[in-house]
């Protein structure tokens, strides 16, 4: 009889180069449950890959003199290495650049035109020149750019639309009739009321101003727009609409597409759209989950007086702790469906109570007691009492248990379920009190009962914990030799142990951390590695200015002097709201008091400001910016990656004029 089949995808990277600790959350949760459905004896696919086309990497790839292939080439290499390192089984990594794909993607453009879902027409956006992005009239700040708050045009650009307004019932209907489609629950209600009632706008699937994109084969101006591309990798990879379709055949639809909660709206709209239209059946289910935060933050640093002491380098954790350990902590800590938050302390804290103590405790002291009292040959029990009888249960009932929470993707509680059977055996050793019973010789048979049970219990509970922290797992499986090549889960259960099993003396497999020595350790680490960086930058800095600037035109004292700067006190300094690049200043000139708003909020935080000097353009004519009338400007240096004030001496008087 065929296998039940079980296909499971992460989204696919861009391939941005800036590889976290959050960015590997997806896989490893991908990784964990396609190893579990393999053990659970399912035909399993497991995809992932790489997202490459677009503006950003056409652009990144130009700067460096280089073609976008050859720039992302070594990028994706780096990442296959990180999912190597952390023991990622998938089946197929895919690129978009992937000849098989670019002619999916093609074909499936084609299919869509001929059949009317995709028709051209113009698109017309708001475009900001300097940062080149098109935006929406609700995106915009007060008619501003919501990035920098500059000006910004309409601009018109032909292009193909896909239908996707037609298909908002049928969505509607598709939630409707499949609760579990979107998962966790609350998602659903966010896509109906904040996407789907208020109306869907069909959708921009090509650009004629971006090159770096798989060209509409039969329009070669165009190439395909983002999600046509990006969210066709699940059916291609499969060979969909190819020659050989077999796999199509065999794993669509999938039964998990896991996705961050940032792109649900694509996965839980747009794809099913793409699909109805292509008259493909569609998923099972998607799951939106939450984020990894570092120091509240999704992607990346938290500071400590300025230099970021996390770990969120994958490299450095899997180098210092091991790769099950960057494992476990991602698949135990970010709760069903919400963020989670990594900290340096959080992370050791978890270690050391879960991997070492409760694990890599019961692991040692049962190994080392059954060689101690039975010279490694672990007897059968005799015969199990009351206080053994609850552990048993736990072991018989193990696989339902942490299968239950697989089936409901909350990894977390299937976890925690394998450690509530660990902690309760590491309780039963002190009821039980194995050292007690070794000294009387006629308790040999009850002391056999007890070890056993607990040789069952590392066996069952290394066993459940395979598709989790799969090396370290096989370590403790292989102090049972005979029983340490596990394929699936079918001998899960308690008694299978035979009498006479060899039971080798486990060497610490979590060895014990001093949490506040290697807090320590790494913050000085970090610290060395920011100097480091720091004096790089001012290497560079130094050779920056060897090289001649950009020269202007010579203007005359007149000319100079029509520009009225002046000294003045920054009173009181805010956030503008909305925009991440302004800052509202109040400024006190002596004679009068000014606003201006700045772009410098990556640079200063408000606080720094109020009570600082600066120099004020004071006869710049008022512009808008983000709805607030800018009186002036402030002079900054800007050296292409810092920006800073150019301050008075401190006891320059407020109003004075500066020539
Ligand atoms: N290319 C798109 C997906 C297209 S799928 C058809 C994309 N790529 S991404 O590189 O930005 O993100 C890939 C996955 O990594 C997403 O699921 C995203 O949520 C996840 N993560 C990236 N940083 C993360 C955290 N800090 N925490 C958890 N996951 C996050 O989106």
């Amino acid at each position: 009889m065929a296998k039940d089949t079980f296909y499971i995808t992460t989204p696919i990277y861009y391939p941005s180069g800036h590889w976290t600790i959050g960015t590997c959350y997806t896989t490893v949760v991908c990784d964990a449950m396609a190893r579990f459905y393999r053990m659970a004896g399912k035909d399993v696919f497991f995809l992932t890959g790489t997202d490459e086309h677009g503006q950003k990497i056409e652009g990144k790839a130009k700067e460096k003199g280089v073609t976008p292939k050859q720039f992302i080439d070594p990028i994706v290499d780096e990442l296959k290495g990180i999912w190597s390192m952390l023991d990622i089984s998938y089946d197929r990594f895919i690129r978009t650049t992937d000849p098989d794909h670019v002619a999916t993607v093609q074909k499936i453009f084609k299919k869509l035109y001929e059949q009317g879902d995709i028709y051209k027409s113009e698109y017309e956006g708001f475009y900001c020149t300097p940062c080149e992005s098109f935006w929406t009239e609700t995106q915009l700040n007060g008619g501003k750019c919501p990035d920098c708050g500059r000006e910004v045009h309409l601009e018109k650009e032909e292009s193909y639309f896909f239908r996707l307004s037609k298909y908002a019932d049928r969505i509607l209907k598709l939630y409707e009739d499949n609760p579990e489609f979107l998962q966790p629950k609350s998602r659903m209600n966010e896509m109906i009321n904040n996407f789907i009632k208020p109306g869907l706008q069909d959708l921009c699937v090509s650009r004629t101003s971006i090159k770096w994109g798989i060209p509409v084969d039969f329009d070669d101006k165009h190439v395909v727009y983002v999600w046509i591309d990006a969210l066709s990798n699940y059916i291609s990879a499969l060979g969909y609409g190819s020659e050989d379709d077999s796999l199509y055949k065999k794993f669509w639809p999938a039964n998990l597409h896991m996705t961050g909660k940032e792109i649900i709206r694509f996965h839980a709209i747009i794809w099913p759209a793409i699909l109805m239209a292509l008259g493909e059946p569609l998923p099972e289910k998607v799951y939106g989950h939450g984020w990894l935060l570092v120091g509240g933050d999704k992607l990346s640093k938290s500071k400590t007086e300025n230099v970021n002491t996390e770990l969120t380098d994958p490299k450095d954790i899997v180098e210092r702790y091991g790769k099950d350990s960057l494992r476990y902590f991602l698949l135990r800590e970010i709760p069903f469906g919400s963020d989670g938050v990594y900290t340096n302390e959080a992370f050791l804290t978890r270690l050391n109570s879960d991997l070492s103590n409760d694990l890599g405790n019961l692991v040692s002291r049962t190994t080392a007691m059954v060689n101690q009292y039975f010279g490694g040959k672990l007897p059968r029990y005799t015969q199990i009492e009351q206080l053994d009888e609850q552990l048993v249960a736990m072991t018989d009932g193990l696989y339902a248990a942490v299968e239950g929470a697989v089936k409901e993707i909350n990894v977390p509680k299937a976890l925690g379920e394998i450690f509530k059977l660990v902690g309760r055996a590491n309780k039963y050793i002190d009821e039980t009190m194995p050292w007690v019973l070794g000294k009387d010789p006629s308790a040999k048979g009850r002391l056999s009962t007890v070890m056993y049970v607990l040789t069952e219990v590392i066996r069952n509970a290394s066993t459940m914990l395979l598709p989790f922290i799969p090396s370290s797992a096989q370590k403790i499986l292989d102090c049972l030799p005979e029983y340490s090549q596990v394929k699936d889960f079918s001998k899960v259960g308690f008694g299978v142990i035979e009498d006479g099993a060899t039971v080798i003396k486990s060497a610490p497999v979590f060895p014990r951390i001093d949490i506040k020595k290697d807090l320590a350790d790494i913050a000085a680490m970090m610290h060395a590695r920011h100097e480091q960086a720091l004096n790089a930058q001012k290497g560079a800095e130094k050779a920056d200015k060897k090289t001649e600037p950009q020269k202007s035109e010579q203007i005359t004292i007149d000319e100079f002097m029509k520009t009225e700067l002046r000294v003045a006190l920054v009173e009181d300094c805010v956030k503008v709201e909305k925009s991440k690049k302004l800052l509202k200043l109040s400024l006190d000139l002596g004679y009068e008091k000014r606003t201006v708003v700045s772009g410098i909020a990556d640079y200063y935080k408000p606080e720094e400001l109020v009570g600082r000097k600066v120099c004020l353009v004071a006869n710049l004519k008022p512009a808008k910016l983000c709805g607030i009338e800018s009186q002036g400007m402030i002079l900054c240096s800007d050296d292409g990656d810092k920006v800073n004030l150019v301050a008075p001496a401190p006891d320059a008087k407020v109003g004075s004029r500066i020539r």
